[in-house]
């Protein structure tokens, strides 16, 4: 399967999906606090896309080639883990940083996107910069969307902001086309070359997902077959939007009333 360039209708749907996805993150946000478990904040996710959304939690049960099925309908991944951590009876304390991933998928579309949440609202400074340094690393991928733009643009970007804040970019996981399919061609990588790689077409949609590790780029997974981590167990960052490129520049899909503001906008994230 190739890039799918999608239609109107197809764009339709997507908007919809992609509101919703924020919209869980925006209901489960006053839940993060000392004391709550990921799989408590699991369970409330699950309950309000179900019975609520009517959306289908698009974790649950994913197993792709090689993996055992995913068991739970979020991902809740904290401090020293990257990504696809599995929520469970671990209960978040004051200053943890931790990243919830929520896909949802509604008449046959996905949404994707992910926000990082501070419990207690406080952390060291390097967590809390770590956190809003990733968030400008999403925003500054974002920047680059526009017909003609190439994929190693974005990548570039994002790889210059993250470093040269003293951080490290994750290479193993990558951002990925989405629509009915959780993931599609192409790969988002958040490293790279500008002017190299895929040409961007309008009507594509894609996810941008950058993580940003404080110590070293390099990671493990546990032996639970899916939770990563980093390897020095340095603090772990990530962010995620479904962004639509346009005739003239992008649409990020996943915003919600609750959404936290653009990093960096126009020509501030085009210099970042
Ligand atoms: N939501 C993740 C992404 O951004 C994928 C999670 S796969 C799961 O691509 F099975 F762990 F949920
Ligand atoms: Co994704
Ligand atoms: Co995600």
């Amino acid at each position: 399967m190739s890039v799918t360039i999608k239609t109107e209708d197809e764009i339709a749907s997507m908007r919809i999906a992609c509101r919703l996805a924020s919209e869980v993150l925006d209901y489960i946000e006053p839940h993060v606090q000392p004391g709550v478990t990921t799989g408590e904040l699991d369970r409330l996710c699950h309950d309000y896309m179900v019975n609520v959304q009517q959306t289908i939690p698009a974790p649950l049960n994913y197993a792709p080639p090689g993996y055992s099925p995913y068991p739970k309908s979020i991902c809740a991944s904290v401090n020293h883990q990257v990504c696809h951590g599995i929520p469970g009876e671990r209960a978040l304390k004051k200053g943890d940083i931790v990243n919830l991933d929520i896909t949802v998928i509604k008449d046959g579309f996905h949404g994707d996107t992910s926000r990082m949440f501070i419990v207690g609202g406080e952390s060291t400074k390097q967590a809390s910069r770590l956190c809003s340094i990733t968030y400008e690393c999403l925003w500054v991928g974002i920047a680059r969307v526009r017909p003609g733009a190439h994929l190693g643009d974005i990548g570039h970007a994002i790889q210059r902001h993250a470093e040269s804040n003293g951080f490290s970019v994750v290479r193993e996981f990558c951002g990925h086309g989405i629509g009915r399919k959780f993931h599609e061609e192409p790969q988002v990588l958040h490293y790279g070359k500008a002017n190299t790689g895929m040409e961007l077409k309008e009507g594509m949609i894609f996810t941008i997902e950058p993580m940003v590790n404080a110590g070293r780029a390099a990671v493990s997974e546990l032996p639970d077959g899916w939770t990563i981590v980093t390897r020095d167990r340095s603090l772990s960052a990530q962010w995620e939007h479904t962004v639509l490129v346009t005739s003239d520049g992008h649409e990020v899909l996943t915003v919600s009333a609750g959404s936290p503001p653009p990093a960096l906008t126009g020509d501030a994230a085009r210099a970042a």
